[in-house]
């Protein structure tokens, strides 16, 4: 694992921005796994801008994002397909067709988590970007998760529905359930890049550099890929020892 820490958020979005722009200009073709949460929405940003400024291309570029809510109405504002076509997607020249979520809004999941592991089968992620959650999860797969599933439908965890209440009504409104690429998928990536920022990320970044591994922490299987980058704020790598 290699690890950077920045002073600043602003650094590390502009340096990750950059090393993002550089990969799809090296590769036009290549294939992203792409991450929601608030945490990569700078790093989008930044991507956005370096779109317009310098021409970078997504029109032959693959993206695959890890999971979905179950039981959102497509369309709903919350789902994590319109906040990529939102945020992300509606502002580069990508062609929507390339841009795989898996959906939380068909009738057969079990078909449709079988239909995305067959695409990631075909197209194997060149840099999957993580977040992580208070708990060390990473897509939706929280602590206790298996380290070999491919996608798979989980339950939320309490602590994931609690930090997640913030962008719905209210607690009854936020999913219960959700489909996501299982860790085994996420460990295919040729490249791994995790980003965490600020302070409530501390511990969960601890245990996943310094801890065992273990499933209670799932990000800390990280530690048996040979290509993950781990970009932290000064925030959240403040209770790293070294
Ligand atoms: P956040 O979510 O970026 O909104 O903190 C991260 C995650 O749950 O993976």
């Amino acid at each position: 694992m290699k690890v950077f820490i920045y002073d600043t958020k602003e650094d590390l979005f502009k340096d990750l921005a950059n090393k993002y722009s550089k990969a799809i200009k090296n590769n036009p073709k290549i294939n992203l796994g792409l991450a929601t949460g608030s945490t990569p929405v700078p790093l989008y940003e930044e991507l956005i801008k370096d779109h317009k400024e310098n021409k970078t291309s997504y029109k032959d570029v693959k993206t695959f994002n890890l999971d979905e809510y179950i039981g959102l109405p497509e369309g709903h504002e919350q789902s994590y397909r319109t906040f990529m076509n939102n945020i992300f997607f509606n502002h580069i020249d990508i062609n929507l067709e390339n841009t795989n979520i898996p959906s939380g809004s068909v009738k057969d999941l079990a078909m449709e988590a079988f239909r995305y592991d067959k695409l990631l089968e075909k197209n194997q992620i060149d840099i999957q970007l993580l977040g992580i959650g208070t708990n060390a999860h990473i897509g939706f797969n929280e602590p206790g998760s298996k380290f070999d599933s491919n996608t798979i439908i989980v339950e939320l965890a309490q602590e994931t529905r609690d930090a997640n209440v913030r962008f719905f009504d209210n607690m009854d409104e936020v999913p219960t359930t959700a489909i996501t690429m299982g860790i085994g998928s996420i460990l295919k990536a040729k490249k791994i890049i995790l980003v965490a920022t600020g302070d409530s990320k501390a511990e969960a970044i601890k245990n996943t550099i310094e801890g065992p591994i273990t499933t209670d922490v799932p990000a800390s299987i990280l530690q048996a890929h040979e290509n993950v980058e781990i970009y932290l704020d000064k925030g959240a790598s403040k209770l790293l020892s070294k």
